[in-house]
C-alpha cells in the first residue's frame, strides 16, 4: 500500500471531543443545543442512521428528540409537526430523515423547514447560500469531506478536483465547496463520455455514486487524494464504497476507507451544525 489513509474515525472522534466542548461553554450559558429527527416509515437504513444520530447527540452533550411516525401520517400532519419544531425553543436543528413514503412529497417538507434549522443543509436557502458564499448550513457529507482534506493539511488551490456524482446532497455541494477553496472542479456524472480522461487529471477525486467499483486503480494519477461517498455491499455482503479500494491504494497518495472513512463523518458534521446553530453561528 502506498497511500495514506485519511482516518473518519479518528477525525470525527477529534472533533466530536471539540463539540462536546463548546456544548459544556453554551450549557454553562442555559442553553442546550436540540436537534430533533422525524423518521417516517420503518426503512430499515433509516432506523440504523437515526439510531446513530440520536445517540451522537447523547455522546456530545447533545438534546435529542426523535420522533418516529408510521408510514401512513399524511403530508399535512407532517408539515404541522415541522411547523411546531420550527417554533420550539429547545430546538436548534429539525432533521427529516429521507426517503420518506411515496404519497410524501420531500422537498415539499425541506422547504418547511426554517433555514435557520436546515442542519441537514438541504433547503434551497441553504443551496442558494452555498452557492454565493454566504452564511447557511452546509450539507454534511461534503461538509465532512472539506474537513478531512483540512485534516491532512491538503491546499486546493489551483488543484484540480473531480466529483463523480451530481447529486444535491453531495456531487453538487462537494463541487461548489471546492471551488470555494479555488480548486478547478469538474463534475462527471452517468452521461460523461470519457470519465478515465479526466479522473486521470485530478489531483483530488471524490466518488459520490453509489456503486461499486466506479474508481478503479487505472482511472487514478499517482499520489491523488480518493474521497470515498459510496455505501455499497459487496457480493459476500461486506459494506464496501464507490472505489476499488485494494487497486486505488497501490496508487493514490491519500485514500478514505469505507467503513471508517466518509460515514462518520456526516454524523459529526450534523452535530457540528447543530452545535453551530444553538451558538448562531450559522444560520442564513
Ligand atoms: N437519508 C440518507 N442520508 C440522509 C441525510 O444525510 N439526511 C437525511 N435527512 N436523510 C438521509
Amino acid at each position: 500500500m502506498t497511500a495514506q489513509l485519511i482516518d473518519g474515525n479518528a477525525l470525527s472522534r477529534q472533533l466530536r471531543a471539540d463539540v462536546s466542548a463548546r456544548v459544556t461553554a453554551l450549557k454553562a450559558r442555559d442553553i442546550t443545543p436540540g436537534l430533533a429527527v422525524i423518521l417516517v416509515g420503518e426503512n430499515p437504513a433509516s432506523q440504523v442512521y437515526v439510531r446513530n444520530k440520536v445517540k451522537a447527540c447523547e455522546d456530545t452533550g447533545m438534546h435529542s428528540l426523535l420522533e418516529r411516525w408510521p408510514a401512513t401520517l399524511s403530508e399535512a400532519e407532517l408539515l404541522a409537526r415541522v411547523d411546531a419544531l420550527n417554533r420550539d425553543a429547545t430546538i436548534h436543528g429539525i432533521l427529516v430523515q429521507l426517503p420518506l413514503p411515496a404519497h410524501i412529497d420531500a422537498q415539499k417538507v425541506i422547504e418547511a423547514i426554517s433555514p435557520a434549522k436546515d442542519v441537514d443543509g438541504f433547503h434551497i436557502a441553504s443551496a442558494g447560500a452555498l452557492m454565493t458564499g454566504m452564511p447557511g448550513f452546509w450539507p454534511c457529507t461534503p461538509y465532512g469531506c472539506m474537513k478531512m482534506l483540512e485534516s491532512i493539511g491538503y491546499e486546493l488551490k489551483g488543484k484540480h478536483a473531480v466529483v463523480i456524482g451530481r447529486s444535491n446532497i453531495v456531487g453538487k455541494p462537494m463541487a461548489l465547496m471546492l471551488l470555494q477553496q479555488n480548486a478547478t472542479v469538474t463534475i462527471c456524472h452517468s452521461g460523461t463520455q470519457d470519465l478515465k480522461a479526466l479522473t486521470l487529471q485530478a489531483d483530488v477525486i471524490v466518488a459520490a455514486v453509489g456503486k461499486r467499483n466506479v474508481l478503479t486503480a487505472d482511472m487514478v494519477k499517482p499520489g491523488a487524494v480518493v474521497l470515498d461517498v459510496g455505501m455499497n455491499r459487496n457480493d459476500e455482503g461486506k459494506l464496501c464504497g464507490d472505489v476499488d479500494f485494494d487497486g486505488v491504494k497501490e496508487v493514490a497518495g491519500w485514500i478514505t476507507p469505507v467503513p471508517g472513512g466518509v460515514g462518520p463523518m456526516t454524523i459529526t458534521m450534523l452535530m457540528v451544525n447543530t452545535l453551530e446553530s444553538a451558538e448562531g453561528l450559522r444560520a442564513a
